[in-house]
């Protein structure tokens, strides 16, 4: 098992990520592109994650997490590095957000129905393996979260059945299901799971649920 995360983008997501892998024993790299936020991130891991720029942080991962905002995810694969990111596998957690509001509740898109922005990022990395997840459940629910006993599903895809089978162990410690949607074109099914996801927050500022996939 990989012992060593580096996390590529340093919002909500990267650090509510950052700190769950360290709870769950991993030495863990948070990337920012931003140098006056190390101090920040420092507290905000309590300093149990060691801060790096987008290069360092995929150098240091043995497995890497993608947590830019959809629209700046292709430039930090670069910023990164593609050698760097070559044969590892890259938890890629973005959705294709377009900087314009929801339209009543339904959030904008700037990948169409036909493709999707992890197609677009394993083009930009060919030799890396992307596994979709964590991209249709909220922050606050990520790590560990507690339905009454409930595992909600986790919802993956990719192309190298390696890294879905390691992705798949982190998600069994994360407290999750995995669902596996076949390869990267899956991406065009999860990543609007994230527009249905939102839609009560933004209707109802409801924001406490996930999905579960029931099976018979
Ligand atoms: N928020 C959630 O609950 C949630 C849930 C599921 C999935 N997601 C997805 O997870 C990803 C991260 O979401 P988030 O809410 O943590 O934060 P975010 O605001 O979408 O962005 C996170 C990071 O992206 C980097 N970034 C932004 N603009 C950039 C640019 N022009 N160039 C390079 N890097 C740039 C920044 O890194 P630095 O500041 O470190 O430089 C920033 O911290 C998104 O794609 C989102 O759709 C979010």
């Amino acid at each position: 098992m990989s012992s060593k995360i580096g996390i590529i983008g340093s919002g909500i997501v990267g650090q509510t990520l950052a700190n769950g892998f360290v709870k769950h024993g991993y030495a863990v790299m948070i990337g920012t592109n931003t140098p006056g936020k190390r101090e920040e991130l420092t507290s905000k891991t309590n300093a149990k994650a060691s801060i790096g720029s987008f290069e360092e942080t995929a150098t240091f991962g043995e497995v890497v997490v993608l947590a830019t905002k959809g629209t700046a995810a292709e430039a930090a694969l670069k910023a990164a590095g593609i050698a760097n990111l070559n044969g590892k596998t890259i938890i890629d957690t973005t959705n294709p957000i377009a900087d314009a509001p929801p339209v009543n509740g339904v959030l904008q898109y700037f990948t169409s129905q036909n493709e999707s922005l992890m197609e677009r990022l394993q083009a930009t990395a060919p030799d890396a393996h992307f596994v979709k997840a964590f991209s249709c459940i909220g922050n606050a629910f990520m790590v560990n979260p507690d339905f009454g006993g409930v595992k909600p599903t986790m919802f993956i895809c990719g192309n190298d059945d390696g890294a879905k089978r390691e992705v798949k162990n982190i998600l069994d410690l994360f407290g999750f299901e995995v669902a596996d949607m076949g390869g990267v074109q899956g991406a065009r099914a999860i990543e609007p799971l994230c527009i249905l996801w939102c839609i009560p927050g933004f209707l109802s500022n409801s924001w406490t649920h996930a999905f579960r996939l029931l099976k018979k």
